[in-house]
C-alpha cells in the first residue's frame, strides 16, 4: 500500500496552526513579534494568512502592496514554518463595489446586495473574475519562489448564489445545453401540471419554487458555478505555480455539493464546528457526526484532507457557546488526524481586537499572555502532532460505505409529503453509529461513485437516484456485494419524476424483489413493530418502529420475509426483506427504528463478511478506535468522550506513540482522552 504525498510538498509533517491576520495588527508591531515566538512555544508550523486582505494587497485599483505580507512570509520562512496562503476574494474591498457596483450579489427579491460583511459576490461577474485573476496572479508571480509558500487557500467558505439577470440567463443556457429542446425540458420538468409548458426559454422563472425539477437544476447549476468560479481561480495561480497545491475550506453543509469543488482542487479541506459538551447524548451525537464528516470529506478525494478550521475553545455564533473541557481539545483534534486529517489548523491565531468575530475563541486571547489554559492545550496538540511525521500519508482502508448523497439531500428537503423534516443525514448517522463503535471503518460516497471496493454498502433513504446509479447498485450486488437500503429508495429518476410501476423503481426493482404500496407515516411518539417471522443471528424478536412504514409486497416467492408489521391495518405484511440477487444480496428495511436495528443487522452482516473493527478491544459507550494505516504499520487512535476515565483490555502489545512506551494489558485512558497505538499492520 503506498503512502500518499505530504499536503504540503516536501514538508511531511502534520500541519499544526491557523487563521493568521498580522494585518489586522500593523499598529502593534510588539504583537506581531509575539506571536512569532508564541508560534514556536505552541508547536505551530503553518499558518493561513491574508484570507480577507484583499485592501492589503490592492489598496486601490491595479495597485498591488505586498511590503507587510512580504515580513510575514519571510519570518515564517525564518522559522521554517509554511504559509497556505489565501487568495482574498472573501474580503472585497469598498472600493471594488463601487467602481464595480456589478460584482454585487442580487438576492431572489432582485435586490442588488451592499458591501460589507464578507463573501458575497457575484461568481459570474466578469470585473470580479477579471480582478481576482489578476490579483491572484501577482501574488503568484510574487511568491513563487518564497520558501514559505506551502499552498494556496482559496478564497473562504466560498458559497452562495445570485439571481442578477445575467446569471438567470446563464442558468437559462446552462437548461438549454442539458435539455436541448423545450420538448425534453417540459417532460423532464412534467410541465403540463399547473400549465406550467415553457413555450419560449425566457419564460422560466428561475425562482419558481413549485417546480421540484427546477429547483434541484437551479441547485446544480449554482453549484457548477462554485467549481467553475474555483477552478477560475485556481487557473490563474496554477499558470504559474503548477507544483503549489491549492485547496478551499469547505463547510459540514447539505447545502453544497462539494465532490464538484473537489474535483478541481488538490486538497479537499474543510472546517468543523462540533458542539462538544452540549447536553445529554447531544455531545456525543455531535461527536460522531465530525466522524461522520471528516469519513465523508476523506472519501470525497480518496486521500488525506485538512481539517482547516476549528475552534481552538469558544465558538461565538452558538446560542451557548461553551469551551472545550481540559483534553477535549486534543481528542477532538486527534479524531480528526483519526480519520485521515493531515492537519489541525484553528479560527483563529489570535482573537481580533475589534469587528465581528472579536469574541470568537482564538489561540490568543485578549489578554495576549501563552500561560492560559487554551494555549497549553493547543500547545500540547502541537506537541502531540510533531510525533506522528509517520504517520502522514497513511490511510483509512473501508469495506463498508454508506452512501450520503447530496442531490438527493436536496430532493427529500423538497419533496412535498410523507413527514417533515426527513432527516435524511440522521438516518445515516443510525446507520454510521454501530460502525464507528466497532472501530469499522466506513466510507461516505455518493450515488455516483464506484462501489467495486467494498463489500458492504449501505444506502439508507436513497429517494432520487438515476438510472446509472440504480445499474451502478444493481452490479454491485449481482457481483456478490451485500447491499442494505430502507423505505424511501428509488422513488425519483434524477429530475424527480416518480419511476413508474411501484417503488423501489428502475433496476432497484429487481434487486430488492419488493414493491412498495404506500409509505404509512407515524406521528412523533406513535409507534409500530417490526417483527421477525424467522429466527435470525443476531437479531431480536422485535423492534420498535418511528416515523415510517413501508408498505411492502414482495415480487416472488424467491423473496424472503425476515419480519413483519405488528400493528395497524398493515399488520402482517413484510416489513423487512432480503433477496439474492445474482451472488450477493439485497436487504430492505421498510421502516424507520432509533438504532439499535442498525446495529444489530450491521453487527450480523458484518460477521458474515468477516470485517472486523481495527482491534478487539472491548469498549465502552462513547468511545471509540479510529484505524490509519500504510500497510506495513497500523495506527490505532483509541478516543474516550467520557467525562470518566476508562480501562480498556489490549489485545496484544502495542507502542504507544504519545506515551514514548510499550503498552500492553490494561490501559487507563483518561476522561477525553486519546492514546494513539502503533503495532505492526494485521
Ligand atoms: C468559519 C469561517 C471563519 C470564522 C469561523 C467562526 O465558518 O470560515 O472565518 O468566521 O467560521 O467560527
Amino acid at each position: 500500500m503506498k503512502k500518499f504525498n505530504p499536503v504540503v510538498p516536501n514538508f511531511p509533517h502534520m500541519l499544526h496552526g491557523g487563521d493568521y491576520n498580522p494585518d489586522q495588527w500593523k499598529a502593534f508591531p510588539e504583537i506581531i513579534s509575539d506571536d512569532f515566538k508564541y508560534f514556536d512555544k505552541a508547536n505551530v508550523n503553518t499558518v493561513s494568512i491574508g484570507i480577507f486582505s484583499w485592501v492589503e494587497f490592492e489598496p486601490e485599483d491595479g495597485v498591488y502592496n505586498f511590503e507587510f505580507f512580504d515580513k510575514i512570509m519571510d519570518n515564517l520562512a525564518a522559522q521554517g514554518m509554511k504559509a497556505c496562503l489565501a487568495t482574498p476574494s472573501a474580503g472585497k474591498p469598498h472600493w471594488l463595489g463601487i467602481k464595480y457596483p456589478d460584482i454585487l450579489p442580487v438576492n431572489e427579491a432582485g435586490v442588488r446586495g451592499r458591501r460589507g460583511g464578507r463573501g458575497g459576490f457575484c461568481k459570474s461577474s466578469p470585473d470580479f473574475r477579471r480582478k481576482i485573476h489578476d490579483l491572484n496572479t501577482a501574488m503568484a508571480e510574487h511568491y513563487k519562489d518564497h520558501p514559505a509558500l506551502g499552498m494556496w487557500h482559496i478564497s473562504n467558505e466560498c458559497c452562495g448564489e445570485c439571481y442578477c439577470e445575467r446569471c438567470q440567463n446563464n442558468f437559462r443556457e446552462w437548461l438549454k445545453k442539458k435539455y436541448k429542446t423545450l420538448d425534453a425540458i417540459n417532460a423532464a420538468y412534467w410541465n403540463s401540471f399547473w400549465g406550467h409548458t415553457y413555450t419560449d426559454w425566457s419564460e422560466i422563472v428561475v425562482t419558481d419554487k413549485s417546480v421540484h425539477a427546477l429547483i434541484l437544476d437551479w441547485k446544480r447549476y449554482v453549484n457548477d458555478l462554485l467549481a467553475d468560479y474555483i477552478a477560475w481561480e485556481a487557473a490563474a495561480l496554477k499558470k504559474v505555480t503548477p507544483d503549489v497545491p491549492v485547496t478551499t475550506n469547505m463547510m459540514e453543509t447539505d447545502g453544497i455539493d462539494y465532490k464538484k469543488v473537489a474535483k478541481v482542487v488538490d486538497v479537499v479541506s474543510w472546517d468543523s464546528y462540533p458542539r462538544w459538551h452540549a447536553l445529554g447524548d447531544a455531545h456525543m451525537y455531535s461527536g460522531i457526526k465530525t466522524a461522520f464528516w471528516h469519513d465523508r470529506f476523506r472519501s470525497m478525494g480518496k486521500k488525506p484532507f485538512m481539517l482547516m478550521e476549528c475552534a481552538p475553545s469558544f465558538n461565538s455564533w452558538l446560542e451557548v457557546n461553551k469551551g472545550k473541557k481540559p483534553g477535549m481539545h486534543k481528542l477532538a483534534s486527534m479524531q480528526a488526524i483519526a480519520h485521515g486529517s493531515e492537519s489541525v489548523q484553528y479560527f483563529q491565531w489570535r482573537k481580533s481586537r475589534g469587528g465581528f468575530e472579536k469574541f470568537h475563541g482564538a489561540v490568543v486571547d485578549h489578554c495576549g499572555r501563552d500561560d492560559t489554559r487554551v494555549f497549553k492545550e493547543v500547545s500540547e496538540v502541537g506537541a502531540a502532532l510533531a510525533k506522528l511525521d509517520e504517520v502522514v500519508g497513511t490511510m483509512n482502508v473501508s469495506r463498508v460505505a454508506i452512501i450520503y448523497d447530496i442531490e438527493n439531500a436536496w430532493a427529500l428537503n423538497e419533496m412535498a409529503g410523507a413527514r417533515k423534516p426527513k432527516k435524511y443525514e440522521d438516518l445515516c448517522l443510525k446507520f454510521y453509529k454501530p460502525l464507528w463503535k466497532k472501530g469499522i471503518s466506513c466510507d461516505v460516497i455518493e450515488a455516483c461513485d464506484e462501489l467495486d471496493s467494498y463489500d458492504l454498502v449501505i444506502v439508507p433513504a436513497l429517494y432520487m437516484a438515476d438510472d446509472a446509479a440504480c445499474e451502478r447498485i444493481a452490479k454491485f450486488v449481482e457481483n456478490g456485494g451485500t447491499l442494505l437500503s430502507t423505505y424511501f429508495t428509488g422513488w425519483v429518476d434524477e429530475n424527480d419524476l416518480c419511476r413508474l410501476g411501484g417503488f423501489p423503481g428502475g433496476k432497484l426493482a429487481e434487486v430488492f424483489g419488493v414493491w412498495s404500496e404506500d409509505l404509512e407515516c407515524l406521528h412523533n411518539g406513535e409507534k409500530n413493530t417490526a417483527r421477525m417471522i424467522k429466527s435470525v443471528d443476531g437479531l431480536k424478536d422485535s423492534y420498535e418502529i418511528i416515523e415510517y412504514c413501508d408498505l411492502l409486497h414482495t415480487k416472488n416467492d424467491d423473496v424472503e420475509v425476515l419480519a413483519e408489521f405488528a400493528d395497524d391495518y398493515y399488520a402482517g405484511m413484510p416489513a423487512l426483506t432480503v433477496n439474492k440477487y445474482g451472488k450477493g444480496k439485497a436487504y430492505y428495511m421498510g421502516f424507520k427504528n432509533e438504532g439499535d436495528f442498525m446495529a444489530d443487522i450491521l453487527g450480523k452482516l458484518t460477521d458474515e463478511l468477516g470485517i472486523k473493527g481495527a482491534a478487539d478491544i472491548e469498549l465502552p459507550e462513547n468511545a471509540a478506535i479510529t484505524m490509519r494505516t500504510d500497510g506495513e504499520n497500523d495506527y490505532l487512535f483509541v478516543q474516550n468522550y467520557n467525562s470518566n476515565d476508562i480501562n480498556i483490555t489490549l489485545d496484544g502489545e502495542y507502542f504507544d506513540m504519545l506515551e514514548d512506551k510499550t503498552v500492553s494489558g490494561t490501559l487507563t485512558i483518561d476522561k477525553y482522552g486519546i492514546r494513539i497505538l502503533k503495532r505492526s499492520a494485521k
